[in-house]
């Protein structure tokens, strides 16, 4: 597949959305943090907002579930229009069920990491899954420092899907920029989240242009 840039919203314009993902045409993928206030400290979109972005744009939607029952909730953003589901898996109580009935409602199956949450248990689950997120902040916010110490999680990520032969995207999400996205291509990450980076430069779509150049430039391992 390549290099893929996904944009966050999360540090948008809330009160102009479809004009902010009209700033990104050329992005893969538009990234919609669904917080809601108790898995993480910070409240975000619920289905009926995602729903009337996805209808907004032609571009994909990329939904990453920071919500303490993905379990209940996580097929409600499929039936918004999201072509991609994420959820973590701190959060998720049957992440194999979930990630299943994710795909059977017609989205791809992510699952995600918080930088603390390790991979090697999960290495069984990377079969039913589409993507893993690897977060490299601690999620909740935009504007954080990227973490280096998630850096060798995601070779390890990468090893482990390659041993076991699978199409798996690997994503990284926090403080991606021209700065630290090299780092994580190198790393083996080949879907890269940057909402900070993108709505702070002048030309948002140049800077997606930009991270994208930077990323396909280097050699991954
Ligand atoms: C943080 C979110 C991220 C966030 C990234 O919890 O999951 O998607 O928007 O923002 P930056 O790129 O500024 O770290
Ligand atoms: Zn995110």
């Amino acid at each position: 597949m390549g290099i893929q840039i996904t944009p966050s919203i999360l540090n948008a314009d809330f009160s102009q959305l479809g004009a902010e993902v009209a700033r990104i045409g050329s992005a893969d993928w538009v990234h919609v943090d669904v917080m809601d206030n108790h898995f993480v400290p910070n409240l975000t979109f619920g289905p009926t907002m995602v729903e009337a972005l996805a209808r907004s744009t032609s571009i994909p939607l990329d939904a990453h579930l920071m919500i303490e029952d993905p379990d209940t909730n996580a097929v409600t953003y499929v039936e918004a229009g999201c072509g991609s589901v994420t959820f973590h898996v701190e959060a998720a109580k049957a992440p194999i069920r979930l990630a299943r009935e994710i795909r059977k409602a017609g989205a791809r199956a992510s699952m995600a990491l918080k930088p603390a949450t390790p991979i090697e248990p999960y290495e069984d689950l990377l079969p039913e899954l589409d993507m893993l997120l690897v977060m490299t902040v601690e999620p909740g916010f935009g504007g954080q420092r990227f973490l280096d110490l998630c850096l060798p999680k995601i070779r390890r990520a990468r090893a482990l899907m390659d041993k076991h032969g699978v199409e798996t995207w690997l994503q990284v999400d926090g403080g991606v920029s021209l700065e630290t996205i090299e780092r994580c291509v190198e790393a083996g990450a080949d879907v890269f989240v940057a909402g900070s980076a993108v709505y702070s430069a002048d030309d948002p779509d140049r800077m997606v242009a930009d991270l994208r150049a930077a990323a396909e430039a280097v050699t991954p391992r």
